[in-house]
């Protein structure tokens, strides 16, 4: 019954809508009614609701406006109740690693593990991000990690567009914050939203560009996600590349 429990709660299946259950197949579908014809032409006409998931993302540019400092950040995302993800989230999973970094890595959506343990990268495919860094003598006290959105989406779905537009207001200010030199996304959905392109991963990957993140400039290249490297072991080949792209720009920087 536990197992059970923990699949429907893993699945976003977490709130119970009723005290006692209902058996909907035995109950008799309604009655067909044919609405009068004032009534309908009017629910025919009536707007449709701009976001239908009732965040504002205005409300979220102010309010990430506002934050002076990382840790002012955190404390607002953790207050802000405009996006619906928090609410079958476990906890918000803010960032991980080093806020004075000169390197910062964005990724999609926190999963399962990174929901349990609050931050981000924790789970199989972080392990896999460990690895890659510490090839190129890096871990997480020379980076700071993100994601596009806060709270893991349920079931590990990936999240809306609408669930990203509300959360990149902080996402920018977060990276206006850190004011990192350079910034590497991870897999597609990340590369997308900073870079507002739609391009696929395959074709944008191990491409450096200029790109504003809010308003700080900075050098980026999106590269291949940890969990799709996971998936596809030889694409690891290309993820190398990456990283090695990674340390001769640190290295061209000085900052390696
Ligand atoms: N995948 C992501 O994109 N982010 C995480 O934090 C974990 C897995």
């Amino acid at each position: 019954m536990l197992s059970v429990l923990e699949w429907y709660r893993a699945a976003g299946v977490d709130v119970a809508v009723g005290e006692e259950p209902v058996d909907r197949f035995a109950q008799r579908p309604p009655a067909r009614v044919t609405p009068p014809a004032a009534v309908a032409s009017a629910v025919a006409e009536r707007p449709a609701p701009m976001l239908p998931l009732g965040g504002d993302p205005g409300e979220a540019r102010e309010l990430a406006a506002r934050a002076q400092s990382l840790d002012e950040l955190e404390a607002i995302l953790g207050s802000y109740d405009g996006c619906g993800l928090k609410l079958r989230a476990t906890q918000l999973v803010f960032a991980d690693g080093n806020p004075q970094a000169q390197i910062m890595l964005i990724g999609e959506a926190p999963g399962a593990e990174e929901d349990r343990q609050g931050k981000p990268f924790v789970g199989k495919s972080g392990q896999l991000l460990d690895r890659m860094l510490a090839a190129i003598g890096l871990d997480r006290t020379k980076v700071y990690i993100a994601n596009t959105v806060p709270w893991r989406p349920p079931g590990n779905r990936a999240p809306t567009p609408e669930e990203i537009a509300l959360c990149l207001p902080f996402l920018h200010r977060q990276v206006e914050l850190v004011a990192p030199k350079l910034v590497m996304t991870l897999g597609g959905p990340a590369m997308q939203t900073v870079f507002q392109t739609s391009n696929g991963i395959i074709k944008m990957r191990g491409k450096w560009s200029e790109v504003s993140i809010g308003n700080h400039k900075v050098d980026a290249m999106p590269t291949l996600h940890p969990a799709y490297l996971l998936r596809n072991p030889p694409a690891k080949q290309q993820a190398w590349r990456d990283l090695l792209s990674l340390k001769l720009k640190m290295i061209g920087m000085g900052i390696a």
